[in-house]
C-alpha cells in the first residue's frame, strides 16, 4: 500500500524580491522554419513543417494538438534529443545541436529506477561534477519543493503515481534548467491529483522563473497553466502540422477555474480542435428531443 498522498500544496520557499534561492536564469526558446520529417516505407512522412515559436524567458506556454499532430517530436527538438530536418532550433540564443544543458525534461511516465529510492532518483537529475554534499542538499531541497519531505528513502513502488510523477519533477528541477519542458506529465494520474499537480508546477514555476513547455490535450490544464496557449495542426490528414493558434491569456494568477474569460478561450480552443460548442442532439426516441431546444442549439 502506498503512504498517504503529501498535503494538496507543497510548502513552496517564496523568492524574496523576485528573485531568491531558487531562481534560475531561464532562457528564451527560438523556433524558425522548423521541419521534422521521417522516411517510411515507400516515401517520406512530414510531421513538422514551417514551425516558427518563441517562448519567452521566464514564461509558460503550453502546446496542444490532436493526437499525432507531433507535439513530442517538437519538445524532442527543443531538448536536443532529436534534430530538425529544416529550420532552426535556438535555446537561450544558442542553436540546438545535442541534447540541451539548459533544458530539462519530464514525461508522461515518471521513469524512475525501482531498485533506487526518490533520493536517489533525483539524483540522477544532478550536473555532472556536483560535490557529493552539495548534491545530497540540493536533492532534499528539492524533494521538499514538490511536497515529497519525508519521502527520500522510499522505493518507487512504495509510493502513488502522483508522488512518483513529483520526483520526476524534482529530478528535472535539481539540474536547475533555464528551460523545463514536459510531455504531457499528468496525463497519466487521477483527476484531483492532476490538479493538484497543475497547482505545483504553477508554483514551481514562480519559485524558479524558468521557462516552462508544456504539452497537453487538456484544454483546461492549458488555461490554467499558460501565459500563452499554442495550437499544432495541419490542413488535412498526412499534412504536416504548423502553428495553428497562438493565444494569449491574460488572466492573473491565481486562476480561478470556473473565470467566465477562460470559458469563452476553452470554447475557442475546443472549436480549433474539432469538438463543437455543442454535443450531437438526442437521437429521437421514446423520450423524444425537445424540438425547441434542438432549433435554439442549431441557431446558436
Ligand atoms: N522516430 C519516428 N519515426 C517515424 N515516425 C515518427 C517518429 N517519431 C514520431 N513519428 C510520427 O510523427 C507523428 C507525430 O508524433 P508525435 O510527435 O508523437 O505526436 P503527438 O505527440 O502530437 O501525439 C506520428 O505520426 C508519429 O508516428
Ligand atoms: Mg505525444
Amino acid at each position: 500500500m502506498p503512504p498517504p498522498a503529501p498535503p494538496p500544496r507543497a510548502p513552496l520557499p517564496r523568492p524574496a524580491g523576485g528573485a531568491g534561492d531558487d531562481a534560475v536564469p531561464a532562457a528564451p526558446v527560438r523556433l524558425r522554419a522548423v521541419g521534422r520529417a521521417f522516411p517510411v516505407a515507400g516515401g517520406t512522412h512530414h510531421v513538422l513543417a514551417g514551425v516558427d515559436l518563441d517562448v519567452r524567458a521566464g514564461t509558460t506556454v503550453a502546446l496542444l494538438g490532436a493526437s499525432g499532430s507531433g507535439k513530442s517530436t517538437l519538445l524532442r527538438l527543443v531538448a536536443g534529443l532529436d534534430l530538425p530536418t529544416s529550420g532552426d532550433v535556438e535555446v537561450g540564443g544558442a542553436p540546438v545541436r545535442d541534447v540541451s544543458e539548459r533544458c530539462a525534461v519530464v514525461f508522461q511516465e515518471p521513469r524512475l529506477l525501482p531498485w533506487r529510492d526518490l533520493a536517489g532518483n533525483v539524483a540522477l537529475g544532478l550536473p555532472r561534477g556536483t560535490p557529493r554534499a552539495t548534491g545530497r542538499a540540493e536533492v532534499l531541497h528539492w524533494l521538499d519543493v514538490v511536497g515529497l519531505a519525508g519521502f527520500a528513502g522510499h522505493r518507487p513502488r512504495r509510493v502513488s503515481g502522483g508522488m512518483a510523477q513529483r520526483a520526476a519533477l524534482a529530478r528535472a528541477l535539481v539540474r536547475r534548467p533555464g528551460v523545463l519542458l514536459l510531455d504531457e506529465p499528468f496525463a497519466a494520474l487521477d483527476a484531483l491529483t492532476r490538479l493538484r499537480m497543475q497547482d505545483l508546477l504553477v508554483d514551481v514555476q514562480r519559485a524558479t522563473g524558468a521557462t516552462v513547455l508544456v504539452v497537453t490535450h487538456d484544454v483546461d490544464e492549458a488555461l490554467h497553466l499558460a501565459d500563452r496557449v499554442v495550437v499544432l495542426g495541419s490542413d488535412g490528414p498526412g499534412a504536416p502540422a504548423c502553428v495553428r493558434r497562438d493565444l494569449p491569456v491574460r488572466q492573473p494568477r491565481p486562476r480561478d477555474r470556473g473565470d467566465a474569460e477562460l470559458a469563452e478561450l476553452r470554447v475557442e480552443l475546443l472549436e480549433l480542435l474539432g469538438v463543437p460548442r455543442t454535443g450531437p442532439a438526442p437521437a429521437a426516441g421514446a423520450t423524444g428531443p425537445d424540438p425547441q431546444a434542438v432549433q435554439a442549439r442549431q441557431t446558436a
